[in-house]
């Protein structure tokens, strides 16, 4: 019975796989509900915003399902000045959220890890050292991981994506430049670097089974990390998997479900960690953000990049919020979740608990 698993301390594969496999709404309330309450007891009733810039869209991936992978040739790319970053810095600093994330295509070159160490530098340098920077700009080596969190970032977030390695061979080339492991061990060195450091899998992609989610949250408590970005799998026309699967995947309202589904059930399993409601959700659901908060999430990243920007970081389709207006955005969110009975953090960093225990854990360690 499900309530019966609700109520058990510890939660095996089976309890999880059980859980994942729910197909009732009166289960699924339930489970909503225990989460939400595993997300009051360790999170409160807040919820904190992170003002997400998307700097740039040139990339030097392929990833067969995101819109602006290398290959694309119908995309405009674009890069963000420092100055356009440190504009956006500037409102997000001014409206209070105490955090940000910087998020990009994938660049390695020598002048682009330079770029980016100076912009969090300037970054910190506006907020008096008191903006958590939050980077998801994805594989790098230990040391620009290294130069980075010396500069001022806290975070970071690398998805995996899939843990079923061969799904994951699937939506990627199987060349070096896509590696599991060597996703793996970027996300090693981001915990070596002393980043507070997050990951996540796309929900819903074709051929994914409710085992392979489960695995995907087993993986999150194996490596022990301190928060979790995740979000339903959504069609770009122009990549390799739009084309596939265009007429060939479950319904929207599914996906959404799945995605609720293993926001709670990480809440219940993992309990500590700051758990992100995606823009993602909002795609499927226009209160897809407010839903997530409700199983459990206690990040949402409201869009703070420069309109014009917006509409050329399309990793899927119908990406919302591109023409909207930050301010009325910010307002509307605000006051569905107040509704809620949730306030929103403001000038509080709404670092991952989690994070400081695992330190603790190592000096005892060492002690
Ligand atoms: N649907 C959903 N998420 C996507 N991402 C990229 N393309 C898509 C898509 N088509 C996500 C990936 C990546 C992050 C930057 O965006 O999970 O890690
Ligand atoms: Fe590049 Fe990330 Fe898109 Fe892959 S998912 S193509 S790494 S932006």
């Amino acid at each position: 019975m499900v309530e019966d698993i609700l109520n058990k301390d510890k939660l095996t594969k089976e309890d999880l796989l059980k859980l994942m496999l729910i197909d009732n709404p009166k289960e699924l309330e339930m489970l909503f509900k225990k989460a939400y309450e595993i997300k009051l007891k360790y999170r409160g009733n807040k919820v904190f915003y992170r003002g997400l810039i998307e700097c740039s869209n040139i990339c030097i991936k392929n990833c067969k399902y995101c819109g602006i992978r290398r290959d694309n040739e119908k995309v405009e790319r674009f890069s963000l000045t420092k100055e356009d970053i440190l504009e956006s810095a500037r409102l997000i600093y001014k409206n209070g959220y105490a955090s940000m994330a910087i998020q990009a295509g994938e660049r390695i070159d020598e002048k682009y890890i330079y770029f980016i160490e100076d912009v969090i530098k300037s970054i910190q340098n506006l907020s008096q050292l008191d903006m958590g920077i939050t980077l998801s700009l994805g594989e790098q080596t230990y040391k620009t991981y290294k130069k980075w969190f010396d500069a001022g970032a806290s975070r970071y977030l690398l998805r995996i994506e899939t843990t079923n390695k061969e799904l994951f061979k699937k939506i990627h080339y199987n060349d070096n430049l896509h590696s599991y492991e060597k996703r793996i061990q970027a996300l090693k060195d981001l915990k070596k670097s002393g980043y507070q450091v997050g990951t996540g899998v796309m929900i819903g992609i074709p051929g994914q089974t409710e085992e392979d989610l489960v695995n995907d949250i087993l993986f999150f408590k194996e490596i022990d990390l301190d928060m979790i970005g995740m979000g339903p799998y959504i069609l770009h026309e122009h990549t390799p998997m739009g084309k596939e699967f265009k007429n060939n995947l479950i319904s929207e309202e599914k996906r959404l479900e799945l995605s609720l589904k293993m926001i709670a059930i990480c809440r219940i399993f993992l309990k500590n960690i700051n758990i992100a409601a995606t823009t993602a959700l909002q795609v499927l659901d226009e209160f897809g953000r407010e839903k997530g908060i409700k199983a459990g999430a206690n990040v949402v990243m409201p869009n703070t990049t420069k309109i014009e920007a917006r509409k050329n970081y399309n990793l899927y389709d119908g990406k919302p919020g591109v023409k909207d207006n930050s301010k009325e955005v910010k307002y509307s969110l605000e006051k569905n979740l107040k509704e809620m009975g949730e306030e929103v953090g403001y000038f509080q960093k709404g670092d991952s608990p989690h994070y400081f225990k695992r330190l603790q854990k190592k000096l005892n360690k060492k002690s």
